[in-house]
């Protein structure tokens, strides 16, 4: 068994982003810009947001975190993202979801300019990746795709099955796996709430991506004999005993799967960072395609 060491390979996309914005500043251009924007104050929110921010700093791009309440109107928040559009020093932003529920996330994604759209959440940036367009790909996807690639696991002609349809993650990873190429060419089986005979399904699986977000639901018996095993879930599981109150659970139960598995992702240090770097990685692609333009 190999561990995808996420924390790891995310660390030297990292380096090699920094290096890339080093030359930028010494050729005396403008460094990556990526903006975020928060509404309310969700605890694991502020965290990734935080998280993000503090990257962005490492590599040296210019980072600018906006607050806003979570009383914050629809129309509010769409001002707020006309006007990052309108921002010629902004190359790319994100609005961190899960949103209140007093804004139609669906009408912010729509506002917000493809070509700053570093999530890849813009039904024209979903579209082009769905069409083997070049595009922004969502980061969590993107950075799963990455860890397969630098660890050459094999994915043509493999099942992959996919738990879990959110537009973030299960549904990119979906289509992602099956399109042409590497990683991808895989036979996909997207999974969710009303798939019948689920755990019959997962035993079938070469590859298993579980999004699903509840803690230790993927068990050992569940997997074939060296699947790869990649887990998104990411629990705040409440725990007095913990500095903190709680820990993070991800879906696989990870003790007993990891014996079985030929690879597999660690939670933490598996997926999480990853989305980063590759958040990261749409930002500078933005900055790129930007500087032809102005
Ligand atoms: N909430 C959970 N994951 C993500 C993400 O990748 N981007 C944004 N904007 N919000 C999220």
């Amino acid at each position: 068994m190999e561990i995808l060491d996420g924390k790891k390979i995310s660390n030297q996309i990292k380096e090699e982003i920094a290096a890339e914005v080093a030359e930028m500043k010494e050729r005396g251009e403008k460094v990556p810009h990526l903006a975020a924007i928060i509404v309310g104050n969700d605890g694991a929110s502020m965290t990734y947001v935080n998280s993000k921010v503090r990257s962005c700093e490492k590599v040296g791009f210019e980072s600018t975190l906006i607050r806003l309440p979570s009383t914050t109107s629809e129309l509010e928040l769409l001002k707020k993202i006309d006007q990052l559009n309108q921002d010629d020093d902004i190359d790319g932003f994100i609005v961190q979801l899960p949103l209140p529920e007093q804004i139609d996330t669906q009408k912010v994604i729509m506002a917000i300019d493809p070509d700053k759209d570093v999530d890849g959440f813009h039904p024209t940036n979903f579209g082009k990746m769905a069409l083997d367009m070049s595009t922004f790909i969502p980061a969590t996807p993107f950075g799963i795709l990455e860890l397969l690639e630098r660890y050459n696991v094999e994915t043509k002609g493999k099942h992959t099955v996919v738990i879990g349809r959110s537009h973030i993650v299960g549904r990119p990873m979906s289509i992602l796996m099956g399109r042409k190429g590497w990683p991808g060419n895989s036979t996909v089986t997207l999974t969710h709430s009303h798939t019948k005979n689920i755990t019959q399904i997962i035993s079938q699986a070469d590859i298993v991506i579980s999004a699903l977000g509840v803690p230790h639901f993927l068990k050992a018996e569940m997997v074939k004999d060296d699947a790869v095993v990649i887990d998104v879930g990411i629990t705040r599981v409440p725990d007095e005993s913990r500095e903190k109150g709680y820990y993070l659970a991800g879906d696989v139960d990870f003790e007993n799967v990891s014996k079985k598995a030929s690879f597999i992702t660690p939670v933490p240090g598996g997926v999480g960072p990853m989305t980063i770097a590759m958040l990261l990685k749409n930002t500078l692609l933005a900055r790129e395609q930007h500087r032809g333009e102005i």
